[in-house]
């Protein structure tokens, strides 16, 4: 089970990096304007820094909608730095330019997945990652980790290599049953991968142990 951080935040990945339980990095759009990076160069260079703190993957997402400027971009991004994936969105041209970069040896994420036919083209194009958004299945009523057993079940049967990489996690929750689906990667925000470590026991068994060493020790 790979863990990445889901965060274009340099300070929380570095954080993340840290803890040397890092495995990657995705990033998307919205988390890139989130930190206010504006304009292809400064997110260029943004990728970058990103891959330059982690030793691992780092999705890198295209803003084009069309195959040509889809490639366009995608040879860009990968250009860049060798551990760039280039995160492509689960639409006609999308699936096109995930089969384009996997004959060119270049990796791919395939993202916005919300079902098993979708995971099932992803596949069959040769992504490298599919990305199922676990948190957003769940805020319209459904179970996000369901499909993302579905798509690990079908993967398995059918022999797949592209790896199930469970997006849009929310909470502590999500990673646990996400490992219990068999997902191959969970995409974290900082607080929820900081939740695996959260147990009273833990705290007040350690000050326990700080405290009979202080009686004896002064
Ligand atoms: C995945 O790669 C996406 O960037 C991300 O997980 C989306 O999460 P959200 O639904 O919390 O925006």
């Amino acid at each position: 089970m790979k863990f990445f951080i889901d965060t274009a935040n340099l300070a929380q990945i570095r954080e993340a990096n840290e803890m040397g339980v890092l495995d990657g990095v995705t990033t998307n759009p919205s988390l890139m304007a989130r930190e206010n990076i504006r304009g292809e160069e400064a997110c260029r260079r943004h990728y970058v820094e990103i891959c330059n703190i982690v030793d691992g993957d780092v999705s890198a997402e295209v803003i084009s909608t069309d195959f040509e400027g889809m490639v366009r971009e995608g040879e860009e991004l990968a250009a860049l730095h060798p551990n760039i994936v280039v995160k492509l969105p689960c639409t006609a041209d999308g699936i096109r330019a995930v089969k384009y970069f996997s004959q060119k040896g270049i990796r791919t994420n395939c993202t916005l997945v919300f079902s098993a036919g979708q995971a099932l083209l992803a596949a069959k194009a040769g992504a490298t990652y599919v990305s199922p958004f676990v948190g957003r299945l769940d805020d319209i009523g459904e179970d996000g980790v369901e499909l993302v057993a579905h798509i690990v079940q079908m993967y398995r049967y059918y022999g797949f290599e592209t790896q199930v990489l469970a997006a849009s996690i929310r909470h502590t929750q999500h990673i646990i049953r996400c490992v219990d689906a068999g997902a191959d990667v969970a995409t974290c925000p900082l607080a929820a991968i900081k939740g695996l470590l959260k147990h009273p026991l833990t705290d007040s068994g350690l000050a326990q142990f700080l405290a009979d060493h202080a009686k004896v020790n002064g």
